[in-house]
Parts: C-alpha cells; sequence; structure tokens
C-alpha cells in the first residue's frame, strides 16, 4: 500500500508547475465520466552512493503514451523531448532523493453531460515518492482469475487507457479477495495473457517464453528490457507465443514484469508450487541484471537511462 502524496508536491498541470493540491478538474470532466483518458507509468531510481536519479527510458515511454493517445484522438501537443524536460523539472523543482514514479495522463476534458468526445484534451504530469509496489522477495502467490483480459475489439489492452483499467481493478479485487497476491488474465481464447498491472513470462524446457502483442497484452517496455537481458546476459532463447493455463503448473518457473512491479517471481499458482516453490534461477538473475542496468551499474545499458543530476555523464535516454 503506498503512502497519500502530499499536497504540495509540484506537479505539471494546465501547462503549468502547480502544487497538487491546485491541480484539480471539473466534476463534469469526460474523461472521469467515461474512461477517456490514456496514462504511462515511468520509474525513477535514486542510487545513494552515484547521489543520483536514474528515469528508466522517458523518451520510450513518452513514445508509446503519444502513439497510444492517438488511438483514442487525444492529442498531446510536446515532443517526446519536452516531455522529458518536463519530466526532469519536476523532479529537481521537487529535490526528489528517492525512488519514484511519473504518471502523465492526457485526457478529453469536455465539461458536459454525453460521451461522445470532441476536441478538447488536457494533459499533466505528476512525479511522487514511490517505494516497492508489491512485497516479491520471497515470491509470490498468483491467482488466475474469472475476468478476461480485454479484447482488441472492444477496449484496445496494448494502450493504458483509463476505462480499460476497470478490467485490471476487478481482476486485482478478485485475487486478493481469494488470498492471492496477483491476478493472472486469460484472453477470450482462453490464453494467459498477463497479469493485472505487469506482463507475464515462464521458464520452460531452457526457453523464455511471453504471450505476443496479439495475445491482447500491454506491450510493456519492462518486458521488453527483460527479452533484452535474458538474450543478451543470459544467452537464453526468448519465444513469444500463446501460454496456456496448464503450462502455468508444469513450467519450470513464472514470473511478472512491469514499471511499478519490477521484477517478480510467482513461486504458486493456484495453490499449485512452481516447480520446487523457490524462487527460480533466470527470474533471480533477471532481478539482478535489471536492478544493475536501472541502476546505471552495467553500461551497455545506460542507453535506457537518464540521468537527473549528473545529465553529462549519461546524456539523453531513449
Ligand atoms: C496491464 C499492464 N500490463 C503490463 C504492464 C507493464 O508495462 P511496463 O513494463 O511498460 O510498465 C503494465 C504497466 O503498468 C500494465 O498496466
Amino acid at each position: 500500500m503506498q503512502a497519500e502524496v502530499n499536497q504540495n508536491v509540484v506537479v505539471y498541470f494546465d501547462n503549468q508547475y502547480v502544487p497538487l493540491g491546485e491541480a484539480r478538474v471539473s466534476i463534469l470532466t469526460h474523461a472521469l465520466h467515461y474512461g477517456t483518458g490514456v496514462f504511462d507509468g515511468i520509474r525513477g531510481y535514486w542510487d545513494d552512493k552515484q547521489q543520483d536519479l536514474f528515469l528508466v527510458r522517458p523518451q520510450d515511454h513518452y513514445q508509446r503514451w503519444k502513439t497510444n493517445c492517438g488511438i483514442l484522438r487525444v492529442d498531446v501537443p510536446l515532443t517526446t523531448e519536452e516531455l522529458t524536460e518536463i519530466t526532469v523539472e519536476l523532479v529537481r523543482r521537487n529535490r526528489f532523493q528517492s525512488n519514484l514514479y511519473v504518471r502523465p495522463l492526457a485526457y478529453k476534458s469536455a465539461e458536459r453531460i454525453g460521451v461522445i468526445p470532441d476536441d478538447r484534451n488536457a494533459f499533466a504530469v505528476m512525479v511522487v515518492p514511490f517505494g516497492d509496489y508489491l512485497d516479491s522477495r520471497k515470491g509470490l502467490h498468483a491467482g488466475v482469475v474469472s475476468w478476461r483480459r480485454i479484447e482488441d475489439t472492444a477496449i484496445p489492452a496494448r494502450a493504458k487507457i483509463c476505462g480499460a483499467y476497470v478490467n485490471s481493478a476487478l481482476a486485482s479485487d478478485e485475487a486478493r479477495r481469494n488470498g492471492f497476491d496477483e491476478a493472472i488474465f486469460r484472453n477470450e481464447s482462453g490464453h494467459v495473457a498477463e497479469g493485472a498491472t505487469c506482463n507475464l513470462f515462464i521458464v520452460r524446457n531452457g526457453k523464455l517464453i511471453t504471450p505476443p502483442g496479439t495475445e491482447n497484452i500491454l506491450e510493456g517496455l519492462t518486458r521488453d528490457c527483460v527479452m533484452e537481458l535474458a538474450h543478451r546476459e543470459l544467452n537464453l532463447e526468448v519465444v513469444e507465443r500463446p501460454i496456456d493455463r496448464s503450462e502455468l503448473y508444469t513450467c519450470d518457473e513464472v514470473f511478472l514484469t512491469g514499471t511499478a512491479v519490477e521484477i517478480a517471481p510467482v513461486v504458486e499458482v493456484d495453490h499449485r508450487l512452481v516447480k520446487t516453490g523457490a524462487i527460480g534461477p533466470v527470474a533471480r538473475q533477471l532481478r539482478r541484471l535489471y536492478f544493475e542496468a536501472t541502476h546505471g551499474y552495467l553500461s551497455h545499458y545506460n542507453k535506457w537511462l537518464l540521468r537527473v543530476y549528473h545529465p553529462a555523464i549519461v546524456g539523453k535516454a531513449a
């Protein structure tokens, strides 16, 4: 559970830097009634030793966000570079020296009744201190939920569309009320899709397997990082293919990935141990590699990072 955010934290709202407490929208805002917004989530990691804060793939996140805003025809009038500059400015103005989460949100802003969207759009960028989203140190117990992942023919799961997160909220609620740490969704074909807010990988017969983008998943950037780390650093074959539910019960490892979740090993699915019920070697190694890569300790992956306080050392991140 995350703490409430301090109302004095500076956010970017209505083209200005203002305290969170002053960033208010009308109760009639279109997005509040109809879910017509698109958001994203970016991590920033503070490293004590280097006295610096690393934003992870800010420009890739902003590019995905802008592209997916296009699905809803919400226009964000700034470039990914300008959005990244705003983010750096927010971290500096707030003098954050802790792990944090960046939440850009663009939305249909008309103040009226009626679902038909028009061209009135707005956006905001918020940066808040953020610790662990899930405590996965001992591994998670995940449960396959009865809710199915939304289809591309209804609300595209590949965009972080606000209204679509009702699907994730229902799944998370069901999983937690049934005693699980996290939900696993199947799609309408019955294949395993992803977690409520994260992607899913299994290790089976020495291969790392994850569902492709066409299985109604969010095409996660952490997923992309993990695929590169597994291939380059662990020499693993990475396969994108549909996954059956029963493979969750018969594989060697299951783990979840996401900006908030990071890399979270799953040691039990639906009350069945994954292999021996211990965190597996692939998840353990990937977790270490991901930590080192996102904290500036693996030079090859500095391409993912933007240093907020000493930008000259690494430069602009993708
Ligand atoms: C439904 C869903 N799947 C996957 C992810 C992981 O995406 P990323 O690694 O880009 O954070 C998220 C992230 O919030 C998500 O909401």
